[in-house]
């Protein structure tokens, strides 16, 4: 598949090399192209880049993995070329002030949340939440005690998160659909979550699991 990745930052860089490992052609954009030269020319014949709206416009699915406090504003710059695009939105709404004790502080309360804002901002494309809450090193294919971990995903199409799921179980994850855009509210804090041990003992090497009852 032909996939856009809007970002210039690790994110960004590790799931286009992620998805161009598991065979897809990859365009990543920047608001300044010529940054991700050297990525292209070492990531080879099957990736490219561009500006953000090449990279939004490149396929039918594109990857958003840009600062959270600059999402509504980067995917406001694609406008029209997001019509009808399944977006993966790996951002978090990470506010500028610091971790109180090791717990992140969000821009965004209680009833709200990051992803809702970017689909009532473009209300034509289909925004599925998913990467939010792992760390760039285990997005890609991990390798953990108990097998895949869960990747909870939520959005308000359902053939968007049909889609969206299919290419998170191909680069290692099991899908856990939370359902409708409103349960970015309870995923979109995982990420302070997953970020505790990290703040507070140097422990990055984790990642969620839902255990089910048979
Ligand atoms: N780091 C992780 O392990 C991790 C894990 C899970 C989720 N996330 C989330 O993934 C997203 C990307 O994180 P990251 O660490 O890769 O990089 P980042 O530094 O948070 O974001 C870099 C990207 O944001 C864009 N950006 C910054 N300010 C902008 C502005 N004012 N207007 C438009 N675009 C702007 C940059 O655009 P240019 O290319 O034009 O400079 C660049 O593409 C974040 O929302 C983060 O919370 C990160």
């Amino acid at each position: 598949m032909k996939i856009g990745v809007l970002g210039s930052g690790v994110v960004g860089q590790v799931l286009a090399d992620g998805l161009l490992k598991h065979g897809h052609e990859v365009m990543r954009g920047s608001r300044d192209p010529a940054k991700l030269q050297a990525w292209r020319t070492g990531a080879g014949p099957r990736a490219q880049a561009g500006s953000f709206v090449d990279a939004a416009a490149y396929g039918p699915l594109v990857v958003l993995a840009v600062k959270g406090s600059a999402a509504v504003a980067a995917v406001e710059a694609c406008g029209k070329a997001l019509a009808g695009k399944v977006v993966l939105d790996t951002t978090n709404p990470i506010a500028e002030a610091p971790p109180v004790n090791g717990v992140l502080q969000f821009f965004t309360g209680p009833g709200d949340s990051l992803l809702e804002r970017l689909q009532a901002r473009v209300p034509a494309a289909h925004f599925v939440k998913a990467f939010s809450c792992v760390g760039n090193a285990l997005m890609i294919d991990p390798r953990l005690p108990g097998g895949p971990p869960t990747m909870f995903i939520c959005g308000n199409d359902e053939g968007a998160k049909r889609q969206a799921a299919t290419l998170v179980e191909q680069l290692g994850w099991e899908i856990e659909d939370l359902g409708a855009a409103e349960a970015a509210r309870a995923i979109e804090p995982l990420c302070m979550l997953w970020c505790i041990p990290g703040f507070r003992q140097n422990r990055w090497g984790h990642a969620f699991k839902l255990l089910r009852a048979p």
